[in-house]
């Protein structure tokens, strides 16, 4: 019984690496979703068929409630929720390895032999510091608290005594013979809990999604730790494969921003910069939605810059119904899609795709900051960080970070409802720039009026 189960579990574990492949590529994601589902499916169902846990009544009512909340909370989150949405279900994957380990230990605690010894509260530090992490990220996504870092002197010795604590208190788990085994498992619990907040404090909100990668990777990691302790081959190799793609995505992302993943977790970046109060001071040309038609329609060539407004505003569908009407006109259309346009990884490729733009009109950043010196027109529909130049100075929450090199555009046409910074909170000399025509008003509205007055021509 138990080969074939870890065939099946082979079989499983196939499945989710296939999955992974397929997800690599927008045109091929939604197979690649089905494939993990199904995976997950088959590793849940082997596994409660293998073990008699606890009665089946229990288990059905579980999947039942938490099967309901996951389908209202996925049918009813917004894409902009998205990475909020991410947060939360990394806090439960955490919060559900430290419980895991919690009972394992509460069923048989005369019998935790040396790799149960280490596991179990190295999986309780790893589930515990993910849940409360990923809550406090949550609450940054979600406005619920400030989102600009949050430091306080000695904070990095504060966090330096807990780290050391924790793994004091490890330490005197392995080696206790079992009398204050309990008592341990709960200071752990709660020094865990407090690294996780102390970690995310001073990150700002731009950076947070990268953190929320990072805390996908750990929650991937809890996992892993909590199949050692239960001895669960599918647990352990998910949860690998979870925290090996956590963190590749957290380095791509670090990358994409130019910068290392030291400066993005301590160099609490995002704090309101001086660039900001110059807002305001200086003109910018502004054109209506029937200007913006007149010059899109003389134009041979176009690039679309998609950001966080467009996703806002749910403009996808207005987008591409202008585009089509600009390519009927014979006007070339191309998408110049940066590395973390949105707010998180994908965001605007999922968006187009809604609308059905054809794949290959999206372009990466690499390949398209050549030719918008050569194309006519740029139309920036709601992004405002990933073409800001201030990312070319230093000083500010944006130095470094690759940008679209809109500004080496002939015309360069911006949607964005005022002159307000975008996440980072820099201030956009491109907006003062004289070869820059403002649309100011929602990307919907604005793009609709302006299919609307190409057509009447
Ligand atoms: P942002 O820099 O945040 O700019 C979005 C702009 O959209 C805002 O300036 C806002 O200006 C405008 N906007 C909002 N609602 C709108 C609406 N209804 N209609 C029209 N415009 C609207 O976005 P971006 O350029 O996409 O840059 C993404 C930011 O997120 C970067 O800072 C990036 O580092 C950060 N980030 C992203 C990721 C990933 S993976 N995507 C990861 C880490 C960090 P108004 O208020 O004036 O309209």
């Amino acid at each position: 019984m138990s080969i074939l189960i870890n065939i099946i579990y082979l079989l499983s574990i196939s499945l989710f690496i296939f999955g992974l492949k397929f997800l690599s590529s927008p045109r091929t994601a939604r197979k690649g979703n089905i494939l993990s589902m199904l995976a997950m499916f088959i590793a849940v169902m082997v596994t409660l068929l293998d073990r008699q846990i606890i009665d089946f009544v229990y288990i059905i009512a579980g999947i039942l409630i938490g099967g309901l909340i996951g389908t209202i909370a996925a049918k009813k989150v917004q894409m902009t929720a998205m990475p909020q949405m991410v947060a939360v279900f990394n806090a439960f994957g955490g919060i559900a390895s430290a419980l895991v380990v919690i009972a394992q230990y509460l069923r048989y605690p005369n019998q935790v032999d040396l790799n149960n010894a280490v596991t179990i509260p190295i999986t309780l530090f790893i589930g515990m510091l993910t849940f409360t992490g990923s809550m406090m990220a949550f609450a940054k996504l979600q406005e619920l608290m400030r989102g600009a870092p949050i430091t306080f002197s000695g904070q990095k010795t504060l966090n330096f005594m807990l780290h050391l604590a924790i793994l004091v208190l490890i330490v005197l788990f392995i080696l206790d013979p079992g009398t204050n085994r309990m008592q341990l498992l709960l200071l752990i619990l709660f020094l865990a809990g407090l690294v996780g907040i102390t970690l995310v404090l001073p990150i700002g909100g731009a950076d947070m999604p990268v953190v929320v990668a990072l805390l996908n990777s750990y929650s991937g990691l809890a996992a892993a730790a909590s199949g050692f302790v239960i001895h669960n081959y599918i647990l352990i190799v998910s949860g690998a494969i979870v925290g090996a793609s956590g963190l590749i995505l957290t380095n791509l992302m670090c990358k994409a921003m130019n910068r290392s993943l030291m400066n993005v977790l301590f160099a609490a970046v995002g704090q309101e910069s001086d660039a900001v109060a110059t807002a305001g001071k200086k003109s910018v040309t502004r054109y209506t939605p029937v200007d913006a038609a007149m010059i899109l329609e003389n134009a041979q060539s176009v690039i679309i810059v998609p950001g966080y407004g467009l996703a806002v505003a749910q403009a996808q569908y207005a987008l591409q119904d202008m585009v089509e009407l600009l390519q009927k006109n014979g006007t070339t259309v191309l998408y110049a899609i940066h590395p973390v346009a949105g707010r998180m990884p994908g965001h605007m490729n999922v968006l187009l795709a809604e609308a059905n733009v054809p794949y290959d009109l999206l372009k990466d950043m690499e390949e398209i900051n050549d030719e918008f010196q050569t194309t006519d027109v740029v139309l920036v529909a709601g992004a405002n960080d990933v073409i800001n130049p201030a990312a070319r100075e230093k000083g500010n929450p944006l130095s470094g970070m690759p940008i679209l090199q809109v500004d080496q555009a002939q015309s360069i046409i911006i949607i964005k409802r005022s002159l307000s910074p975008g996440f980072a909170g820099v201030d956009n000399e491109l907006f003062y720039d004289q070869k820059t025509m403002m649309v100011f008003g929602d990307a919907k509205e604005m793009l609709l009026k302006i299919g609307t007055n190409l057509k009447k021509e």
